[in-house]
């Protein structure tokens, strides 16, 4: 039995919200629907049907991708991923992975990205564990900064709006040299600022900072929560962070001691960081920097393989030749030369013997730099025929700094 698949309508949209709810297991008000309209991409929607029933749904956004060399490549942004439990493991998410990945090629995007519900579902799909992220703690009585920030200029509290009117601008800076992170659109920001009570985990609403040069340039973004706790009279209060970002190094260190300077609290936690991040090499202790958890990130799909590995730019100058197999997508299984250096790259179709084999997942592991092929190769998922290739591998793919999803989709 085959249930046809198709974008849905504008009138359709409150009906794939709610076939969404029980799949991924909350229930909504109709605000969310309204949030949800606002950043939702209708003509890249699919919802599979059993006669009126919609019980698959996917979509994508049309996200502009950060890429070693920092350079921006178009990318898809599946998400909304779902099948109804009534109609589970009978074929519908393949079906829809194959039309959705159609689509992504059709409009010329090279490379499909998303993050995964769960680490065993989207392997088979071509997709690769391209990042990884960290949770830390960090209990503020123990963060003296051996190295503290250099930045001069001043912090200021400010509210959501006059935050919006700069916050953005000091995002879409930074994610420009962060391989991995992505764009946010308007829409974007205008439902994060809704900053609605079920999405705040239990915490306070956010408060905000801005950082300014000594111009009053504003170079550096700050939103955090807090919640409150104490035990035996002490405070056990911990500050979150929600967003973080600064011009440079230095104004992030300065957002950094902010919070840890901060009287009355406890500890600073913080979820999806980077794995490298660069505050526990600052910290007179950097063990106090307990990182509390690492889990799979951004999962990255090759849809043009030459167009994407062209796209960006390598650690070393170096010709591979890597033999692909897609049993998901046979036409983008074959040998492929990949030309390339710090300068530029280039990349065509070869019959030359191949230096590396590897699936197209482990192609999209590889790409930003997230693993190296010798990981991959000691797990058993990537050959070299040519003796070396593997090492050679790791400083051609290699990426500084490592990718970071910095936004959930
Ligand atoms: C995950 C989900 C979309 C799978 O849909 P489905 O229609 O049952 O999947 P299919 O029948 O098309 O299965 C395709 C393949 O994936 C496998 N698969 C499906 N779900 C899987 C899972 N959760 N873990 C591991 N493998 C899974 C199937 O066994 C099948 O394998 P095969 O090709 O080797 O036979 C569905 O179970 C669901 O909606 N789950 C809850 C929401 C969710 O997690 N969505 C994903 C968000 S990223």
């Amino acid at each position: 039995m085959t249930f046809p698949l198709r974008p849905i309508t504008d009138e359709e949209l409150p009906q794939l919200f709610h076939a969404l709810q029980d799949p991924f297991g909350f229930h909504s008000d109709g605000d969310d629907v309204e949030d949800f309209r606002l950043t939702t991409e209708l003509d890249r929607t699919l919802a599979a049907f059993d006669d009126e029933e919609m019980v698959g749904t996917a979509g994508a956004y049309s996200f502009e991708l950060t890429v070693p060399g920092n350079l921006l490549v178009d990318a898809a942004g599946i998400t909304i991923v779902t099948v109804s439990a009534t109609h589970r493991r009978r074929g519908i998410l393949r079906s829809m992975m194959e039309r959705q990945l159609d689509d992504v090629a059709e409009r010329g995007e090279t490379i499909a990205i998303l993050t995964a519900s769960e680490a065993s579902i989207y392997g088979r799909f071509g997709y690769g564990l391209a990042s990884q992220s960290s949770s830390w703690t960090l209990e503020t009585d123990r963060a003296t900064l051996a190295r503290p920030s250099t930045a001069t200029g001043r912090l200021r509290l400010v509210d959501a709006d006059r935050f919006l009117e700069a916050g953005p601008q000091v995002y879409d800076r930074r994610r420009r040299e962060i391989p991995g992170a992505v764009n946010r659109v308007q829409a974007w920001w205008d439902v994060w600022q809704k900053d609605r009570p079920h999405t705040r985990g239990g915490q306070s609403a956010r408060w905000y900072v801005l950082h300014e040069d000594d111009a009053g340039e504003v170079d550096g973004m700050l939103a955090y929560r807090r919640n409150r706790d104490a035990e035996h009279g002490l405070s056990r209060n911990v500050l979150t962070v929600d967003q973080l970002y600064g011009a440079d190094d230095e104004v992030e260190a300065a957002l950094w001691s902010f919070l840890l300077d901060h009287d009355l609290i406890h500890s600073v936690a913080a979820h999806g960081r980077p794995v490298d991040e660069p505050l526990r090499w600052r910290l007179a202790d950097p063990r106090r920097l307990v990182t509390t958890d690492v889990v799979d990130d951004l999962w990255l799909r090759l849809v043009d393989v030459c167009g994407a590995l062209s796209a960006r730019r390598y650690g070393t100058t170096d010709r591979l030749v890597v033999e692909v197999a897609d049993p998901f997508r046979p036409h983008t299984a074959g040998r492929y030369l990949l030309d390339g250096g710090p300068d530029g790259a280039a990349c065509t179709r070869t019959d030359a013997d191949p230096d590396l084999t590897m699936d197209v997942a482990d192609l999209g592991a590889l790409y930003l730099g997230g693993v190296t092929a010798t990981a991959l190769h000691r797990a058993g998922r990537i050959e070299e025929p040519t003796p070396g290739a593997v090492r050679r591998a790791d400083v051609f793919f290699a990426s500084s700094p490592p990718p970071w999803m910095t936004t959930g989709f």
